[in-house]
């Protein structure tokens, strides 16, 4: 039995959709075209680091533009809010390391930064509110500095991958006051919630702070209306920051966060790391101090947070 034969008008269904595929090809074509040319015009950058960067940098650009296919309004909004994010910079305010954070970008470029070794204690964003002219203070002192907020004790000790203590490591310790404004935030020349020491001969530490409070990154620019648009919260989890040095072992900067806080799983800028997380233990105003303290019948928490340092020359 011979085919029955097609109709005029599925005819005319096939050639379109051949010359439908056609254009597609074409298109695609000229896509590949387009890239293939500019990571040649980048292919010759003398310094090695320098073309590996960019030309990585060109092929996941035109593949996100090539997969989102944004209309040319849209491109043009995403570089006005990059613009906005640069007016948005100044010397107090980077709002580009504020996008950095929240896109999980810095966490990113930490973690392949300090990469695992052994027990080493895991590091995550810095922040904005580092400041080196905070106050040394001795072991069992006190940063809170009319910080306000619960006291908090915190004790622990600094050792190397090794088990060997560190004797005289400096540990930088700060945070936001009883408010959740860093000292920085305020239009006086408060110094509050910071301060440095150094662990003892066998590298034990303890200061007094103030209980951690969950805070919101700046979100009154650009970054704040991301958020926003994509429905997520610009709160921190409550968290108390260290950045702990000494000779001959890789500088840590990290945070520690509180056991419970139910903004835990969605820190703003994903520096929660579970090996970070510690009990804050609440004590009774009635309940001896470790250090013999008066604390005027306030209501005070305790934790513990053991560091490790891995080697010097660890780094990613
Ligand atoms: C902070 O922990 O203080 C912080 C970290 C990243 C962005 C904004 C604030
Ligand atoms: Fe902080």
């Amino acid at each position: 039995m011979s085919e029955p034969e097609m109709t005029s008008a599925e005819m005319s269904r096939v050639e379109t959709s051949m010359a439908t595929m056609g254009m597609a090809d074409v298109q695609t074509a000229r896509e590949e075209e387009l890239v293939a040319k500019v990571l040649a015009a980048f292919a010759d950058a003398p310094d090695p680091r320098t073309r590996e960067v960019v030309l990585s940098l060109v092929r996941h650009l035109h593949g996100f533009l090539r997969e989102v296919r944004p209309s040319e309004a849209e491109w043009m909004q995403g570089i006005e809010f990059l613009t906005a994010v640069g007016q948005m910079s100044d010397e107090r305010r980077q709002e580009f390391i504020l996008l950095s954070d929240i896109l999980g970008a810095s966490m990113q470029t930490i973690t392949v930064n300090n990469p695992a070794a052994g027990d080493a204690t895991e590091a995550t964003v810095l922040g904005p509110f580092f400041d080196e002219g905070a106050p040394e203070i001795p072991i069992g002192g006190d940063i809170a500095g009319g910080g306000g907020g619960r006291p908090l004790w915190v004790e622990g000790t600094v050792r190397d991958t090794a088990g060997a203590p560190v004797p005289g490591a400096r540990l930088d310790v700060w945070e936001a006051d009883g408010d959740g404004l860093y000292d920085m935030q305020y239009d006086d020349d408060r110094l509050s919630t910071r301060g440095w020491l150094r662990a003892d001969d066998e590298g034990r530490y303890s200061f007094w702070a103030i209980t951690p409070l969950n805070y919101p990154v700046p979100d009154d620019g650009p970054v704040g209306v991301l958020l926003r648009a994509t429905g997520r919260t610009a709160m921190r989890a409550s968290h108390v920051h260290f950045l702990v040095s000494a000779p001959g072992l890789r500088t840590l900067v990290t945070h520690i966060f509180v056991n419970g806080d139910p903004g835990l799983p969605t820190d703003a800028v994903f520096g929660v790391r579970d090996s970070l997380i510690k009990d804050f233990v609440e004590q009774a105003a009635d309940e001896p101090t470790p250090d013999g303290r008066d604390l005027g019948g306030r209501d005070w928490t305790r934790t513990r947070f053991d560091i490790v340092l891995a080697p010097e020359g660890t780094d990613g």
